[in-house]
């Protein structure tokens, strides 16, 4: 026999091969009575995905079309998509531990190492135990000034801007690194690699790459959600400039019209905020920067109060972002209200649950509170000092991707011009 018949010969086998162990594993998938779009032998649902980025209208388009809960395949693997905060709960809530969708936490695995957020099981247990106390509000207030020298530090860079468009993630991601170091690693970014320039290559390195373990462990799970979120509250604040006049008046009543305008801000300063609390609450349902999370169901789970079930190792997709635009759950969903997270405003009386940007139940971020102190402290910096104008429209904010942190394609694009209304002498 010739070398390229027999080369013929083994592709072929294999080839048999492949597709009997692919026919076996969509012979026997999970089934399920909860409604999604019809399916094709083998690759299931997954062409509705081939297009790259997946967008959040993809999702959007199947809960119209199926309603709150409906599912889809992925080859033989079966996904729950759930959008009703009464589903969320028994899956996410309960005596059971959680466990993260095992292709995920292995995606997660490869960037970051054996982080909290890959992790399952027993090991997890412990570590979450172990990091919790660094995370009560007493240990972060003492990273107040490090979250101040963010805001300065991120005033500087938009200071070189000199007033043009700029793109803010790569600002936000160097800003939130050198916090993130500074707080969480107890070391200045500045004594590892001196120069702006070099760190600015370590946030391409973490931004393209993903290299460094430590790090991307940092980046993924706390920089690149804050740098996201950041960039849609700022492209918010261009978008709707009668929420930014309702901010600043708040901060300019709060720091005053004399030559302290400019001090660092407080945790007492932090709680005064009201107007700034809510802008970014109402940003994270809207524009949601962990729009879904998947996971791994460990046992036959009813849902939509019994009249389907998620059946054992079937992944469920918590989808926070449709949840947050369900019209049962937030009258006209789409529209920006921050108002409704003020004193008397309708999500103040929200249904349990339905507002979850940080997810819910034992493995809901740990990192909560640092990112929204930080953010807080970071915005109010700015604030004080610029004035920020639209750059991405509304309609390239919804052309965002699913991902672990959304991001809109065309970027998080304003302008910042300095305010005339900072007092001459402030420090
Ligand atoms: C605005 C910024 C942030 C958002 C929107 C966000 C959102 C989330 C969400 C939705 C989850 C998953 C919850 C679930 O499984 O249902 C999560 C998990 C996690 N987050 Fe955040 N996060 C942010 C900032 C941070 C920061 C600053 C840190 C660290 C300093 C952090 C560390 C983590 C970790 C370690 C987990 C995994 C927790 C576990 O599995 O036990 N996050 N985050």
């Amino acid at each position: 026999m010739s070398v390229a018949l027999a080369a013929c010969v083994v592709l072929v086998s294999l080839s048999a091969g492949l597709l009997a162990v692919a026919a076996w594993l969509w012979a026997t998938r999970r089934r399920t009575s909860i409604p999604g779009p019809p399916t094709l032998p083998l690759l299931g649902n997954a062409l509705i995905f081939y297009k790259l980025p997946v967008l959040w209208d993809r999702l959007a388009e199947l809960h119209s079309r199926y309603g709150d809960i409906f599912r889809f395949y992925v080859g033989p693997k079966l996904v729950i998509v759930l959008t009703q905060p009464e589903d969320v709960k028994c899956v996410l809530l309960g005596s059971k531990p959680r466990q993260r969708e095992p292709y995920v936490a292995d995606v997660l695995r490869t960037f970051m190492g054996d982080g909290l957020l890959s992790i399952n099981g027993g090991t997890w247990k412990r570590h979450r135990k172990n990091l919790e106390p660094a995370f009560h509000i007493e240990e972060l207030e003492k990273f107040m000034d490090k979250f101040n020298d963010a805001g300065r530090f991120l005033c500087e860079l938009l200071a070189e801007k000199k007033g043009t468009e700029v793109e803010l993630y790569h600002p936000l991601m160097h800003t939130a690194l050198r916090s993130v170091v500074a707080t969480i690693v107890g070391v200045d970014l500045e004594w590892i690699l001196p120069g702006r320039f070099r760190q600015a290559e370590v946030v391409d390195l973490v931004t393209d790459f993903g290299k460094t373990l430590s790090v991307v462990t940092l980046a993924v799970s706390g920089v690149e959600t804050t740098s996201c979120a950041m960039g849609y509250v700022l492209c918010a604040l261009g978008l709707y400039p009668e929420w930014q006049d309702l901010a600043q008046s708040e901060l300019d009543d709060y720091f005053g019209t004399g030559g302290d305008y400019l001090r660092s801000v407080t945790p007492a300063d932090v709680a005064n905020l009201k107007a700034i609390d809510a802008i970014m609450k109402e940003t994270g349902r809207l524009f949601t920067t962990v729009p879904c999370m998947p996971y791994l169901v460990t046992e036959d789970t009813p849902l939509s109060g019994g009249r389907h079930v998620a059946p054992q190792r079937s992944t469920v997709l918590i989808a926070y972002y449709l949840m947050h635009r369900h019209p049962e759950l937030f009258p006209e969903p789409d529209k920006f209200d921050p108002g409704r997270f003020l004193e008397g405003g309708s999500a103040k009386s929200r249904k349990a649950y339905s507002y979850s940007p940080f997810g819910i139940g034992a493995r809901k971020c740990i990192g909560n509170r640092y990112a929204v102190l930080q953010m807080k402290v970071v915005l109010a910096t700015i604030l004080r000092r610029y004035r920020i104008l639209p750059g991405t429209s509304r309609g390239q904010l919804e052309e965002s991707v699913i991902s672990i942190s959304s991001h809109p394609i065309t970027g998080f694009r304003v302008t910042c011009v300095p305010r005339e209304k900072v007092p001459s002498n402030s420090v």
